[in-house]
Order: structure tokens, then C-alpha cells, then sequence
């Protein structure tokens, strides 16, 4: 074998696509000595001794040392940043000198893939380009899909504005459970998903001109289907234009996919951002934040902060604790606006994110990936990158689907790094080492179909009519034994009949369907509904566990945590959905009214396919039938030091928020899986084993549901069915 000449360790290695006009990424000269950062800097601002000052403050806190690299920040001017009006901020944006070439480009061809930095305008701009170009002629709507809801919200408020238009007229957006759109509307941002929930009802889309398939970077799964389909309707939809925006990152990709559709790019505007890593791993990423955080405020220059972090319960966390410390050195520092973003905030919340700054202080902005790239925040200069998200896996052997915590890839965490070298000269702080970066991490991340369970996917296929699914064009088809994986399972369900054709719509209307029997309508609606917006009901302050805890107990009824969440369902409507009893019961208002919304919809459901809608008056069983009916397919049973899936032998356990934690009964139905420390089973109900094999006779045997007594683990006084006789 011939020799490759090895590169000189990290020395010469651009990380990353270098792009734009007036900056890019610099080479990467990592130093060996380090230094706490800024320190030069400050002594050009003649603000050092002001600083150590600060920085012994600071002390008591472990600094965190960070390997820099040799570039220097200008100074961000304030007038860069002070307010234009909203027609001047339009002229501003990088895409705007492009806006003829692109009406241009989008005429001549029906299918056009648009790569530009994120910021640059693409999402708020190019459906104001076409509606001002006449595309809305005739009531034809401009439809943008967006992978995240806040994404969709947000965006459809700024154009709104832009416009000067009230949301929801002439600007709407339409996300699951909540469409504010109106006859009206002609600019219309979704989720993708809710795009192809219209396919059922219009397959050809034909109230719409032009589709705008946003964030195709993101590869979410519904965006992954859409250009299967998409593609298809625009063979027989000539007057239908196409345009799939991204970031960038993989345009050649989505233009082979589209027949080599062309490219047009638009040249972003970014400036030098410099990275620093950390010398030695983190071992508490969220404590790091918090310290990098209060390092940047109080030596850094004027800027804003950008942290990303994996979810809302890691976000609160760091919120609080920012709020605590920055509480602790009271006037010692400068003001620290603290704001958190993630999808369950309430929408007046999040919209605080893109308030200016006010002279003198510095905003913290504490977001989950959407910060990527869905959305962009003025004025950040500093980004704080731990290197994680939370990503949904998929193991087709065993069925099972869980949310983990895992390294991001090097995309994205470039595309955080990015976020940093927007408005000037920035800086971004990475929270694991150089090396970490270039061995650790993926160098992209998996799209979502490869990585999820089908089933969802194969019924909305299916009700379109499209059986063949091995041969759907699928831009990066999923494995074969997942598809295989979905089918069997929906078969078994009774969703699928022997042909593979549809027999039922949705797993959740299943649900609904199957309880029809059981004569327990009434109570597993709600359930359903309370399933939905599972893990974001019960509000659980850090200074206030303990009554929290109390207040949660209270809610705890025998038989299972579904029973708990109609419990808890059940006393908020007796209560007459009151607000004040949430606060006084530690429940979120807000997810409360939305599992009310849902459960509307979901009884309007029953409805239409005529399910009578029938309570069982106190009894628990034909609930927990119901249930069993439903789910199935997620049994465990108990076994040495846990429990094992019936299906898979896979040792899971039950999460310690469940009500059922102490108690562990011999058998139970999980909601979902969970993969933290270990596999936890969120959201489970107590079920007889002999319920299996009435409800699923073509799925158990019944040797696979003997308890041999060998495997008897009597645990605490917890009560098994056979015990209860
Ligand atoms: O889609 P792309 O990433 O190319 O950019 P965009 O989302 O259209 O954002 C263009 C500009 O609008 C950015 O400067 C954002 O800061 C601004 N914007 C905003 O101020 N408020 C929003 N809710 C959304 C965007
Ligand atoms: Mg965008």
C-alpha cells in the first residue's frame, strides 16, 4: 500500500465551507498556551483593571480555560445596530441586490433550489418577492413550510408586520391544532407536516402557485416526504413553481433529487467568527454555560449571547441558574437579560427573543437547536456551544423509537458557530476539545427517515393512495426492514389489511376507534388528547419542588399514569378550565388548553367516522383495555432489576415521574420510550396479561404471556393482578 502524506495535526485544516464577501471563517492556528480570553482587548479599551476586578469576582466559579485562536473582534458599533425602519431593514438584507435575478430565475425554471446563509432573508423575503411579482393573482396562495412550529409562527408574525397586514389576513400560518389563517390569506407558512395533511384534501395542491420548501437542510421526515411528492404533482402541475431553500449545506443533493435543478446562491454576508475549544472535555456542559456565560458579560465586549442547548427542561435549568448567579453579584455587573426560546414557550415569550438589547446590558438568548437556523437574532456576537441536540433514534429490530441526547455533527455545530458572524466580527466558545471536534462528531447529520419508526408515514401514504412504498422516490430511502418494520406493525393493528391497503387512518384514531368497544369513549378522548402534550403538564419550579411534588401527588390514582393525566383532566374541567386552579395544582395552563383543543378536534372526529361518545362511569378496567387495545405492541413485563418489552426482550425501565415507579406491577403498557440515563418508559398503565391475548390474538401466543415463577420479583408492597385475585 502506498503512503498518505498525514497533514500536520490541526494546523492547517480549514473546519469549514468558507463563503461570503467581506469575512470567513479563519484558518484555525491553534495556539498551545491559553489564556483566559479577551485580555488583549480589554487593555485596548483601557478597561483592564476594571475587568480583573470582575474576573476575581468571578473566582469562586471555576473559569473555564479555552484554547483561542489569534483573531480580534472589532468593536460592534451601535449604530450598526440601531433600529431602521422596517423598508430599510428589507433593502438590507443580503438578498435583496438579488431580488430581480431571482424573480428572473424562478420564471424560467419550475423547480429552483436556493441556497443562502441563514439571516440572509430567504424565509421573510422571497414570498413578499413573489406576491409582489403577482404570483397571488387570482387568490392563488404562496405556501413556505417551515420543520419547526415556532419557526412558522415567528416568521409569519415578521412578515406580517413587514407588510403592515394584521396576522392572520393576508399573512397566516397554519401548525397542528392551531390555524390562523383565514379566506383572506395568500402568503401561508406551515409546518411541513401540515403541508402534507393537505395533500389529503387537495393531492394535486391546486390553490397553490408556488411551494416553497424551507430548511430542506433539516431533512426532517415530512420534508423528506414532501419532495417525493412534490416532485411528482410538478410533472403533471407545469404552472406550479417550486423553490427549495436551504442553508448551506447539500444543494447539489436536492438538485440531483429535482432532476439537476439549478442552484441559485446567495451570497451571504458573514463575518470572521473565531472558535474556541475548551482544553479538556466538560464534565457538566450545562455548569460550563452558566460560567462561559458570566466570563463573556463580564470581559468581553458589547454583544449579545447565543447558548444552545437540548431541550426545555435544560433551558430552564440554565435560566435559573444565570438568574440566581446574576442576582448573587447584584450590582458588581452590568444587567443580563435572560431569555430563554424553545417550542412549548408561550408565544408572547418567545417573541421577546427579538427585542433590542438596551444600552448598557447584554442579552443571553437560551435556545434549542431552532437557533440554528430557523431562526436568527440581531446582535449576537458570542455563541455558547455545548456540541449536543436531542435526536430521535430508531431501532428497527427491537420497534423502539427514543429521544437522546447526542454530540451534534460538525454541520451543525458550524452552522451554530455561524450564528456568532452576522452582524460583526464574533466569537464562538465550543464546549469540547479541538480534537473531540474532529474525531467525535459526525460530519453531518442522518436524516430523520433513517432514524424513526414508519408508521405515521406509511397510513399518510397510504391514504394517498400510494401503496408501493418500496418504491417511492424517496430522496434517501429508509431501510427496507424499518419500512418492512411499519408494515407489519400497522397489519397487526388492523390498520392494514392483508393486501397492505389502508383500513384506518391514524394510530391515534385507532386508539379512538379500538376504545369504541370498550364503551369508555369519553374518558380515553381525553386521555388521547392528554397524550399529546405528554411531559408538559405538570410545572415543577426549582424553588418550589417540594409543593410541586405534593401537588402532583395528589393527582395519583391506582392503575397508571393515563389515569392520572384524566385525573387531572377531569378536575381542571370541573373546575371550569380555570386558570387559578393550574396555578394552584402546579399544571400548565397552557398545555392544558391545548389538550382541550385537541380533545375538541378528536370528538369531532368521533363524530364524522360515528363513534358514540360513552363514559364507563368510574371504571377503570374498559379503560385500561382500551388502552391495551391501542398499545399493544408496547408491553412490558417485569424481570430481574427492571422490566423486559414482551416483543424484544429489551430491559427498559419505568420513568420516576410515573406514578407507578414505586408500585411496579407485573404488567404494563408504556406511552413512549425515553432514552436519558437509560431507557425509561414515559407515561405506563397496569394491564393483565390476559387482556394481550383478547385484544391481540394474531400478535401473542400465549406461552410468550406465561408468568413463570422464577421470574416473580415481589417489589415493596406493590400489588401484582394475580395477588388481587
Ligand atoms: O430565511 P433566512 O435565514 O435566510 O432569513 P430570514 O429568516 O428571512 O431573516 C431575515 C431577517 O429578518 C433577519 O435579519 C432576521 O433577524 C429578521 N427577522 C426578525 O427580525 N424577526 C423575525 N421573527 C424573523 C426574522
Ligand atoms: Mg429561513
Amino acid at each position: 500500500r502506498s503512503k498518505v502524506p498525514q497533514r500536520d495535526l490541526e494546523l492547517e485544516e480549514t473546519p469549514m465551507e468558507l463563503g461570503g464577501e467581506q469575512g470567513r471563517w479563519e484558518e484555525e492556528r491553534l495556539k498551545t498556551a491559553s489564556l483566559s480570553f479577551g485580555a488583549k482587548k480589554e487593555r485596548e479599551q483601557g478597561m483592564r483593571k476594571e475587568q480583573e476586578k470582575y474576573q476575581l469576582i468571578l473566582e469562586e466559579e471555576e473559569m473555564i480555560d479555552f484554547v483561542s485562536t489569534d483573531q480580534e473582534a472589532p468593536a460592534l458599533s451601535q449604530a450598526e445596530l440601531k433600529k431602521q425602519s422596517m423598508q430599510e431593514v428589507r433593502r438590507s438584507l443580503p438578498i435583496f441586490p438579488y431580488r430581480e435575478d431571482l424573480l428572473a430565475a424562478i420564471q424560467e425554471h419550475q423547480i429552483l433550489v436556493i441556497e443562502g446563509e441563514t439571516g440572509s432573508g430567504k424565509t421573510t423575503q422571497i414570498p413578499q418577492y413573489l406576491l409582489e411579482d403577482g404570483y397571488t393573482k387570482g387568490g392563488m396562495k404562496i405556501g413556505c413550510t417551515q420543520p419547526r412550529r415556532v419557526a412558522a409562527m415567528s416568521v409569519a408574525a415578521r412578515v406580517a408586520q413587514e407588510m403592515s397586514v394584521k396576522l392572520g389576513n393576508e399573512v397566516g400560518y397554519s401548525i397542528r391544532f392551531e390555524d390562523c389563517t383565514s379566506e383572506r390569506t395568500v402568503l401561508k407558512y406551515m409546518t411541513d407536516g401540515m403541508l402534507l395533511r393537505e395533500f389529503l384534501t387537495e393531492p394535486d395542491l391546486a390553490s397553490y402557485s408556488v411551494i416553497i420548501i424551507d430548511e430542506a437542510h433539516e431533512r426532517t421526515l415530512h420534508t423528506d416526504i414532501l419532495f417525493g411528492l412534490i416532485k411528482d404533482i410538478a410533472r403533471f402541475r407545469p404552472d406550479l413553481k417550486v423553490l427549495v431553500a436551504s442553508a448551506t449545506l447539500d444543494t447539489e443533493r436536492f438538485s440531483c433529487f429535482f432532476d439537476d435543478a439549478p442552484v441559485f446562491r446567495i451570497p451571504g454576508r458573514r463575518f470572521p467568527v473565531d472558535i474556541f475549544y475548551t482544553k479538556a472535555p466538560e464534565a457538566d456542559y450545562l455548569e460550563a454555560c452558566v460560567v462561559s456565560v458570566l466570563q463573556i458579560h463580564v470581559t468581553q465586549s458589547p454583544g449579545d449571547v447565543l447558548v444552545f442547548l437540548t431541550g426545555q427542561e435544560e433551558i430552564e435549568a440554565c435560566c435559573e441558574l444565570l438568574q440566581e448567579r446574576c442576582r448573587r453579584l447584584g450590582s458588581k455587573i452590568a444587567e443580563l437579560l435572560v431569555l430563554p426560546i424553545y417550542a412549548n414557550l408561550p408565544s408572547d415569550m418567545q417573541a421577546k427573543i427579538f427585542n433590542p438589547t438596551p444600552p448598557g446590558a447584554r442579552k443571553v438568548v437560551v435556545a434549542t437547536n431552532i437557533a440554528e437556523t430557523s431562526l436568527t437574532i440581531d446582535g449576537i456576537i458570542y455563541v455558547i456551544d455545548p456540541g449536543f441536540c436531542k435526536q430521535k433514534s430508531y431501532n428497527a429490530r427491537t420497534g423502539m423509537e427514543s429521544l437522546i441526547v447526542t454530540p451534534c455533527s460538525r454541520a451543525s455545530a458550524n452552522q451554530r458557530a455561524g450564528r456568532a458572524g452576522r452582524v460583526a466580527a464574533g466569537k464562538c466558545f465550543r464546549l469540547y476539545t479541538a480534537w473531540a471536534f474532529k474525531h467525535e462528531m459526525e460530519e453531518t447529520t442522518v436524516p430523520e427517515i433513517q432514524r424513526t419508526n414508519l408508521g405515521n408515514v406509511v397510513l399518510l401514504l397510504k391514504s394517498l393512495g400510494i401503496n408501493d412504498l418500496i418504491h417511492f422516490d424517496f430522496m434517501d430511502p429508509p431501510p427496507h426492514e424499518t419500512l418492512v418494520l411499519a408494515l407489519e406493525q400497522l397489519y397487526a393493528l388492523g390498520a392494514l389489511n392483508h393486501l397492505g391497503e389502508l383500513t384506518k387512518l391514524d394510530l391515534i384514531n385507532i386508539f379512538i376507534i379500538t376504545c369504541d368497544k370498550y364503551k369508555c369513549s369519553e374518558e380515553v378522548l381525553t386521555i388521547a388528547a392528554m397524550l399529546s402534550v405528554n411531559n408538559s403538564i405538570f410545572y415543577r419550579p426549582k424553588d418550589k419542588v417540594v409543593h410541586a411534588d405534593n401537588a402532583r401527588m395528589n393527582f395519583v390514582v391506582p392503575g397508571g399514569d393515563h389515569l392520572v393525566l384524566l385525573n387531572v383532566y377531569t378536575q381542571w374541567l370541573e373546575s371550569g378550565f380555570s386558570t387559578q386552579w393550574c396555578y394552584e395544582n402546579f399544571i400548565q395552563f397552557r398545555s392544558m388548553r391545548r389538550a382541550r383543543d385537541v380533545r375538541d378536534q378528536l370528538e369531532g372526529l368521533m363524530d364524522r367516522i360515528e363513534v358514540e361518545v360513552v363514559s364507563s362511569q368510574g371504571d377503570n378496567v374498559p379503560i385500561r383495555k382500551a388502552v391495551t387495545a391501542g398499545y399493544f405492541y408496547h408491553t412490558a413485563r417485569l424481570s430481574k432489576g427492571g422490566y423486559k418489552t414482551v416483543k424484544h426482550q429489551q430491559t427498559v425501565y419505568v420513568h420516576p415521574n410515573s406514578s407507578l415507579f414505586e408500585e411496579q406491577p407485573r404488567w404494563l403498557i408504556y406511552h413512549e420510550l425515553v432514552f436519558t440515563t437509560k431507557e425509561f418508559m414515559r407515561q405506563v398503565i397496569e394491564i393483565d396479561s390476559g387482556w394481550l391475548l383478547e385484544v391481540a390474538p394474531h400478535y401473542y401466543k400465549s406461552k410468550e404471556l406465561e408468568d413463570s415463577s422464577s421470574k416473580k420479583m415481589p417489589r415493596k408492597q406493590g400489588k401484582t393482578k394475580e395477588e388481587l385475585g
